[in-house]
């Protein structure tokens, strides 16, 4: 059971690579005339983050025992389904400037809340 608890982490890190990764390579690149494209790498990173957390947080509390922050979950939570909306909607049609950066910012700001909320 820890070594799953180990693979989800290893996952949940490659979906945070993914996500920032994808978002970094799109502000690199120009925006088109209708604003930035929201690529497949953002989207599958974020739903990875979505599916490897949840799961994260079933295993620790149901099967290992371990304590889980439940306002510290609930918030990342909250910022990852404001950055899965941006995604889904500029999966769709180009994102606004304003908009296709917070993705962005959302995503380092859970990096933060990660990190720093102890
Ligand atoms: C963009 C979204 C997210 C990012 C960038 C992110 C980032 C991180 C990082 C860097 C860690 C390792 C540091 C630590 O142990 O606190 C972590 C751990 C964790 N995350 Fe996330 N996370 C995201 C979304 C989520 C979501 C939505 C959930 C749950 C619904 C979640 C649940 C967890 C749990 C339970 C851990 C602790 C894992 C352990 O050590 O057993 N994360 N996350």
């Amino acid at each position: 059971m820890e070594f799953l608890r180990l693979l989800l982490v290893f996952l949940h890190f490659i979906g945070l690579a993914v996500l920032i990764g994808a978002f970094v390579a799109q502000v690199s690149g120009r925006p088109t005339d209708g604003g930035f494209t929201v690529t497949a790498g953002m989207w599958h990173g974020a739903l990875t983050q979505l599916v490897t957390g949840l799961a994260l947080v079933g295993l620790r509390e149901a099967a290992l025992d371990l304590p889980v922050d439940n306002a510290k979950i609930g918030v990342k939570l909250v910022v990852l389904i404001a950055i899965l909306v941006l995604v889904i909607i500029g999966r769709r049609r180009n994102l606004a400037p304003g908009a296709f950066m917070a993705i962005g910012l959302l995503s380092v700001l859970n990096v933060g809340i990660a990190v720093f909320w102890v």
